[in-house]
């Protein structure tokens, strides 16, 4: 094995441990964050049923923010949407053969890539052009924005400028899956784009990025307008109540 597959392959193996465990454990520290308070944003479905349609609308059409801004809403949910189709055609990656629906969304995934940098480049602008914006804004901010710019000029430029040999890439990825090591190809390019997602990975645990499974424990969002039908007790609230008695 060339330094090269060892280094990658370490890193990758590092980074998907950090990745795994870290939002797991933030998993488990959210589930156990008390909710002490009935403060779903009204108005606010008054079942579960309900909340789950509604959490289902701010996840996949961002309703809170298109309620809010527009400028924010259409660059934002554009990079989103960019995003989720690019990372389901690299699903080929750790596939063979891919599935059906991967091979379809191919060519969708390449020009997604032009949909992600450019709600990213607008969501950018933002931080630097409306001033109470630029206040707000702390390195980590931008950094968040430079890396998945970096990442997607960098991936853009194996797909339109130039072509990486996929299939030594492929062998790479599917290698350290099946602990069936394979050499990690010497592109410059790949080398950057790969570099940059395992930074990406290990880092998500840490930062703003943890919006994406957090949203989903937010209690203005999660919780059904029922104080009345149904009393609301924190579970340390609950074993006062019990002791009490
Ligand atoms: C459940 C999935 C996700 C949902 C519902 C979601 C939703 C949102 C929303 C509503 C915003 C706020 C935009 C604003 O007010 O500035 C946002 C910002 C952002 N999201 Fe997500 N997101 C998700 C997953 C992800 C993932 C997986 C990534 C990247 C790997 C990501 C990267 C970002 C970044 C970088 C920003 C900040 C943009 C800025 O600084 O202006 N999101 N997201
Ligand atoms: C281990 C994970 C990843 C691997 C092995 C990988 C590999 C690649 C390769 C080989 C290409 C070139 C495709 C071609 O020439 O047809 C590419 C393109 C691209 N990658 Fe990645 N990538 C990974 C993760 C990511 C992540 C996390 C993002 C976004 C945050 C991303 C964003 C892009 C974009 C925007 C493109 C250009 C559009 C496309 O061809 O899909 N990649 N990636």
């Amino acid at each position: 094995m060339t330094s090269l597959t060892v280094f990658y392959t370490t890193l990758f193996y590092f980074a998907t441990l950090v990745l795994i465990g870290g939002v797991a454990y933030r998993i488990y520290e959210y589930s156990r964050t008390p909710a002490p308070l009935k403060i779903p944003t009204t108005p606010a479905p008054t079942s579960n049923a309900g909340v789950v349609v509604r959490m289902a609308r701010e996840v996949v059409l961002f309703e809170s923010l298109f309620k809010s801004n527009k400028w924010i809403w259409i660059f934002g949910w554009l990079f989103h949407v960019g995003l989720a189709v690019v990372l389901l055609r690299h699903v080929r990656y750790f596939q063979e053969p891919a599935w059906f629906w991967v091979e379809f969304i191919q060519p969708f995934g390449k020009y997604a890539s032009f949909i992600m940098v450019a709600g990213l480049a607008g969501l950018w602008a933002r931080r630097f052009l409306v001033d109470r914006v630029r206040y707000i804004s702390t390195p980590s901010d931008h950094l968040m924005l430079a890396l998945l710019v970096a990442i997607g000029l960098s991936g853009m430029m194996m797909t339109f400028v130039s072509h990486t040999d996929i299939v030594a890439l492929k062998a790479f990825m599917l290698g350290l899956m099946t602990f069936d090591f394979q050499p990690m190809p010497a592109d410059g390019v790949l080398m950057v784009h790969l570099g940059l997602v395992a930074l990406l990975m290990i880092i998500f645990p840490i930062s703003k990025l943890l919006h994406a499974p957090g949203i989903f424990f937010s209690p203005t969002r999660n919780q059904a307008d029922n104080p009345r039908e149904q009393r609301h007790l924190a579970p340390w609230a609950a074993a006062l109540e019990r002791n009490k008695s």
